[in-house]
């Protein structure tokens, strides 16, 4: 296996993009990540798109056909990567897969998602469809009542609060306040939280990431070639990634996500570190709930202490270790299949140094954690500063 670096990144703002067009959004993304990887179009052999739900949401299919064309890189091998909101995870992971592999040396991977033009009931519906059709959504189930049910359960095993998730995003919110592409760059308060409308019990608008245009783009190459490219290769270290049961009612317990455990401890593995060595993460926070239970599964904090580590400000920008730098998907926004790719992008830019008002003080490995629906698919990316 080849060792294989990021060396170019690049984002659209997240947001309500009524002015840009799903293909405007990735090719603006792509343009910025060539422009950082001082590359053209005609450097790169092969890309890799995640979308979750280009089909439902704008009528779209064969996305990576368009965004070749659209991006100028015809004729080379374009694939579409789906697995709900782990998309852009699992689009990076292939690309890392092609280049570690020998089989390509210049990868772009792509992820991207245009929410806004339809309707808040038929987005519930599409993303949905990530959980089980038959026996979830059918049923009346959408994803803020999946988590729901989650919080509550985790908040009977283990005492966790509703003021512990609010603080998930207090947090988030004030890091987004200090990045120019997150969708709600304003600091809250626990009260804006606490105070606001019931989605599904014991989860409120603020306790979910938000409906999101946006797109974003990461160029892959042989560490041993990054050097042409970069000053300041990242190499991805690990990238592990873990499946699980569809359905909530299929699992032996709803407080975990076993793919997450289970990514996390091949990706530790792969890279030779531990949760303490970890300096930064962007774990998936689609619900506040969801990041109480990814900061257990990775192994940062004792099961069922989430909450308490959060509350105890542990997580916060520069405490013990930095989560959702970026402001998560709650603050920053959450175009379902380009989250995987922007994680990689806020870890590229803490690990180079680049993250202005919310730089982590000397970070030097970094982790992202992109879940797929209720939890069935799972990615753990390792990434460190190339010597
Ligand atoms: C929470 C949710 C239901 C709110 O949708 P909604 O009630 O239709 O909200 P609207 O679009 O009407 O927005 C109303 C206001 O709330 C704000 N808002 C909407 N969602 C928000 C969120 N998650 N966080 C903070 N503010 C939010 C909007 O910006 C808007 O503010 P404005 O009036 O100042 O412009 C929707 O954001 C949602 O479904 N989120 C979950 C998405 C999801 O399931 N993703 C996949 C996870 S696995």
């Amino acid at each position: 296996m080849r060792r294989v670096a990021v060396v170019g990144v690049g984002l659209t703002k997240f947001g309500e993009n009524w002015d840009h067009s799903f293909r405007d959004l990735i090719t603006d993304a792509g343009i910025h990540a060539l422009a950082d990887a001082n590359m053209s179009g005609a450097d790169i052999d092969a890309l890799y798109g995640g979308t979750m739900a280009a089909g439902r949401l704008i009528g779209q299919e064969h996305i990576t056909a368009l965004i070749a064309d659209f991006m100028g890189l015809n004729p080379i091998p374009a694939t579409r990567v789906e697995a709900a909101c782990a998309s852009g995870g699992v689009a990076l992971r292939t690309g890392y897969m092609a280049v570690a592999s020998g089989i390509h040396d210049h990868v772009v991977v792509g992820g991207v998602e245009k929410m806004t033009d339809v309707s808040s009931g038929e987005v519930a519906s599409a993303l949905g469809g990530a959980g089980d059709q038959e026996w979830e959504l059918f049923m009346g189930a959408t994803f803020p009542s999946l988590y729901a049910l989650m919080a509550r359960r985790h908040m009977h095993e283990y005492g966790t609060t509703e003021e512990q998730m609010a603080q998930v995003a207090v947090k988030n919110h004030y890091n987004a306040a200090r990045n120019k592409y997150a969708q709600y760059q304003k600091e809250i308060t626990l009260e804006t939280v606490m105070k606001s409308k019931v989605i599904s019990s014991p989860l409120k608008v603020f306790d979910c990431s938000p409906i999101t245009d946006g797109a974003a783009v990461a160029i892959l190459v042989p560490l041993e070639q990054a050097r042409k490219y970069t000053d300041t290769p990242i190499e991805i270290v690990a990238s592990a990634q873990a499946s699980d049961k569809l359905s909530l009612h299929s699992r032996e317990s709803i407080t975990r996500l076993d793919a997450t455990i289970i990514a996390a401890k091949k990706a530790y593995a792969q890279a030779k570190v531990e949760p303490k060595d970890i300096d930064v993460a962007e774990v998936h926070d689609c619900f506040t709930i969801a990041e109480l239970m990814a900061i257990e599964d990775l192994g940062f904090c004792r099961k069922g202490e989430g909450g308490k580590m959060t509350a105890q400000g542990e997580t916060a920008l520069n405490a013990k270790i930095s989560v959702n730098t970026s402001g998560g998907l709650k603050g920053c926004g959450h175009p379902v299949g380009a989250t995987g790719v922007k994680q990689i992008a806020e870890i590229v830019w803490q690990l180079r140094g680049q993250a202005g008002d919310r730089q982590v003080k000397g970070a030097e490995v970094g982790l992202t954690h992109n879940v797929g629906g209720s939890g069935a698919t799972c990615v753990v990316n390792i990434l460190k500063r190339a010597n």
